[in-house]
């Protein structure tokens, strides 16, 4: 079997390909990066520029189902500019695959897209299944209804489409973990507002092993991508605290303060998703990670 994999040299990407590799997986993947390009068997990189609608259309040769990771990360401030290389990175990229998909007439079976639990309005009560059909009003839902429609026209060419609303990743290569562990570490950590605001997290380990999952038992639709026991802000910093060994002293940091800081982008750090793993659960999935303490042990221990 052979992958194509776009965002192939980011954060969960990586992990994705170790595990393909693990499985004897082979895969091609896309960067806009020429220095990140490698040529081995079962690692191949091609290159591409969404922007200028470039693309190496080799990338799709003998592939069976696509791994769709590619967007410009959010945690970035959040400009006029920025906000449009956001939706564009993740909107235009998924246009230019299936085009060059369908002019190729390349026979792809399926293809299993990221997406985010930011399409969930926040909200410290519910409890979001995938059904659930009101999008939040932010710039995040905003960003997400797009998102998950570019990735539906797939369905146009007769692909399988499988989409997964990712919780926050953590891992300790990159993404939201160093961040919170840092101030943690000097003695300044501190829970976001009054800390109840639910954080779906999930290891990324278990999120590599759910797309792989999802290729292998060729899911359609959505599923929510989350561990099955979702903490508060405040837990998930206390937890954080006490694997790391540390206390935590200060009061929590108020909304106006990193409101100031961030500019509209905070609302990463406040809003609220407690979110469902049930469906993927219910396909049979086994999380190796369900629980923080062991997910934290096994990044920070
Ligand atoms: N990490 C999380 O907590 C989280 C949570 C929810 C959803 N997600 C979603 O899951 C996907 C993977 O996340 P990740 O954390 O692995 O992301 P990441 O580490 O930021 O990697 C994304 C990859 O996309 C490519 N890319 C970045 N900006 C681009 C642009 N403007 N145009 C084209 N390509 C661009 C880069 O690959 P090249 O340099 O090789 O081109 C990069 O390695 C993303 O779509 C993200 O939104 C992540």
């Amino acid at each position: 079997m052979r992958v194509l994999i776009t965002g192939a040299t980011g954060l969960v990407g990586k992990e994705i390909v170790r595990l393909c590799h693990n499985d004897g997986i082979a895969v091609n993947y896309l960067t806009t990066s020429k220095s990140k390009l490698e040529t081995q068997d079962n690692y191949k990189g091609f290159y591409w520029n969404p922007q200028k609608g470039e693309i190496n259309h080799k990338c799709l040769e003998d592939v069976d189902a696509i791994i769709n990771l590619v967007g410009a990360s959010i945690s970035k401030r959040w400009t006029a500019s920025y906000k449009k290389e956001i939706l564009e990175s993740r909107t235009k990229t998924a246009a230019l695959l299936k085009k060059t998909i369908d002019e190729n007439n390349y026979p792809v079976k399926q293809i299993v897209s990221a997406s985010a639990i930011g399409v969930y309005p926040s909200s410290l009560t519910n409890y979001y299944e995938e059904d659930f059909n009101k999008v939040s009003n932010t710039f995040l839902g905003e960003v997400v209804e797009q998102w998950e429609a570019a990735v539906d026209a797939f369905k146009d060419s007769s692909i399988d489409v499988c989409k997964l609303r990712i919780g926050l990743v953590l891992s300790n290569n990159g993404g939201a973990l160093p961040e919170i562990i840092k101030p943690i570490k000097i003695g300044a950590g501190a829970a976001f507002g009054s800390g109840e605001q639910w954080q779906s997290w999930i290891h990324v380990e278990d999120l590599a092993r759910i797309f792989l999952y999802a290729v292998k038992e060729g899911l359609t639709g959505v599923y929510n991508a989350v561990a099955p026991n979702p903490v508060t802000n405040a837990e998930l910093t206390n937890m954080s605290a006490k694997v790391l060994k540390r206390p935590l002293i200060l009061p929590n940091v108020p909304k106006f303060a990193m409101k100031l800081v961030l500019g509209e982008m905070h609302i990463i750090l406040f809003e609220s998703q407690r979110v469902s793993s049930k469906k993927i659960e219910q396909e049979g999935f086994q999380f190796k990670y369900a629980n923080l303490c062991p997910a934290l042990e096994d990044l920070l221990g």
